[in-house]
């Protein structure tokens, strides 16, 4: 008896959520109380123990929610939000938050836990909560990525900063950072100081078209470029930490790498001369394997890339590496020779596998683009399947770990409608935000495959992007769906749920922050 009322209470007291809170990512839980919750403008946290997580937390929220009026400030233990450490909520960055009147309370077996919990309360800020309710949640990938191509265009320290913060109210853990390209070298080495005096500058190349429906950029017949100083990395690296989100830094070897030609001529294998490019495409010049000086090259590179990135992982690149030029060189021949290796595919396991033994000696494991499956790759590599032809099931199936980065899902550079009349220049797929959330990244995949999978990933390149509102645009709303599959373990909800929850929780947040978004979406409304 006892039971069954405290069944027909909580039926009573507990509403979905899709009628009232509405959160993105979808949480495993939310009950809704049918007592008033009363969070005040004003709102405390109780920075006593958890000290950067609630000064991080203030700076990045405050910069939402001022505009929604709210104010955020630290307390003690008068605070009005608190936290808990409890080693019973079980699950990657599980958390459980609940509202009671004018208190918050949280509680995570980790900060990574209660910073998700965090991100949940912003939503319940932004959208004026009004009622009592308790969230269970927890999430369904540890890899959660965005990658931001540096390459293409050089994007300012503050402008990664903002990547970082858009990263973070979505929840996503993983900042991948593309810092080498055919058009820009992007990360100061101080062994090889000509990779930034002249692979960071490239001598003209296409910016903004800003008229809407163009189908070509504008050629701006200008140098261009910019670098990361070595400090600004350990800023970055610095501030993306407190944000709970780890940085891969992607340095191509050996596909990419034009600007880096251009600066040390000899590490091609015609020897140049080379400049840096100012066409977007895939150049025939590539990294010299054969030569003794371009894998000492790249392990000089990546000693200080080790040095900078205190993470597990670093990404070789390894897409996107046209053959030709190997096939005619008398020292990638001999190479091939002397190894016993049958095809030039195999020349590119050789220079990975040396890269990766590398890695090791310093804890740390590779992370590749689908081609590093091509010749062969051994299980330790992390595979990133981009091009969606059943690159990372095989490997997943053979026992890699794998990020599903589907380019037909999940390349934020691409169009977002079918009819791209209202639409500024872009790449060639159409990915509305409805696609996005079609992508099912285990599809395929049987349950040993299924646990390889660490997790997925956005992509912005940003060949078509020149200033970072066009960045917030690409991304938004569309790292909403990428997000909440990511994310929520629960059963996916129909398409026009996730759109009232986005509607009701995220559009709202990003108005407040004063980040440029799409507004397409709205023509899905059924
Ligand atoms: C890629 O889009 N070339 C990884
Ligand atoms: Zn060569």
């Amino acid at each position: 008896m006892r039971k069954l009322i405290i069944a027909l209470a909580a039926s009573f007291l507990c509403l979905n959520a899709a009628a009232g809170v509405k959160v993105v990512p979808q949480p495993l839980e939310v009950k809704e109380s049918r007592w008033s919750a009363k969070l005040p403008s004003e709102i405390t946290i109780d920075a006593r123990k958890h000290t950067e997580l609630a000064q991080t937390y203030i700076d990045l929220s405050s910069a939402i929610l001022g505009n929604a009026g709210i104010t955020l400030s630290k307390g003690g233990c008068c605070a009005k939000v608190k936290f808990c450490i409890s080693k019973r909520v079980k699950g990657q960055d599980a958390y459980v938050l609940k509202v009671r009147g004018s208190k918050v309370r949280i509680k995570a077996a980790s900060e990574d836990g209660l910073w998700a919990g965090l991100q949940t309360l912003t939503q319940l800020l932004v959208q004026g909560l009004d009622k009592n309710v308790t969230i269970k949640d927890k999430a369904r990938f540890r890899y959660r990525g965005a990658m931001l191509d540096c390459g293409r265009h050089f994007w300012e320290v503050e402008d990664v900063k903002k990547f970082i913060d858009m990263m973070a109210v979505h929840k996503l853990n993983v900042f991948h950072w593309h810092l080498t390209e055919d058009q820009g070298w992007r990360i100061e080495i101080k062994k090889y100081p000509l990779l930034t005096e002249v692979g960071s500058i490239r001598n003209g190349g296409y910016m903004t078209n800003y008229e809407v429906g163009a189908k070509v950029d504008t050629y701006v017949d200008e140098p261009y470029g910019g670098f990361y100083t070595q400090e600004d990395i350990k800023e970055i690296v610095a501030y993306a930490t407190a944000h709970h989100i780890l940085v891969i830094p992607e340095i191509e070897i050996p596909g990419h790498s034009v600007a880096a030609l251009a600066s040390y001529p000899w590490l091609g294998c015609t020897g140049g001369p080379y400049e840096v490019r100012k066409e977007w495409g895939i150049s025939q010049d590539v990294l010299c394997i054969g030569k003794e000086t371009t894998l000492q090259f790249c392990l000089d590179v990546l000693e200080e890339v080790c040095e900078l990135f205190p993470g597990p992982y670093v990404h070789i690149g390894g897409d996107e590496a046209p053959r030709t030029r190997w096939a005619e060189c008398p020292h990638c021949q001999a190479l091939k020779e002397k190894e016993g290796l049958k095809t030039e595919a195999e020349l590119q396991s050789w220079i990975t596998s040396k890269v990766e033994d590398f890695l090791a000696e310093r804890g740390k494991s590779i992370i590749g683009w689908d081609e590093i499956l091509e010749g062969g790759v051994r299980q330790s590599a992390v595979v990133m399947d981009w091009l969606g032809k059943e690159g990372g099931q095989k490997a997943a199936a053979a026992g890699n770990d794998v990020i599903m980065v589907n380019k037909h899902y999940c390349y934020f550079d691409c169009y977002q409608t079918e009819d791209r009349s209202q639409e500024l220049c872009a790449h060639r797929r159409n990915i509305p935000l409805s696609k996005v959330w079609e992508f099912d990244p285990v599809s395929g995949m049987d349950e040993a495959a299924q646990a390889h999978v660490l997790g997925i990933q956005c992509n912005t390149w940003t060949e078509h992007l020149s200033d970072f509102d066009r960045v917030y645009f690409m991304n938004l709303p569309r790292m909403s769906a990428l997000c909440e599959i990511a994310w929520s373990t629960t059963e996916r909800c129909p398409y026009q749920e996730f759109l009232q929850r986005m509607e009701g929780t995220m559009i709202p947040l990003y108005k407040a922050a004063g980040w440029n978004f799409a507004e397409f979406y709205k023509a899905d409304f059924e």
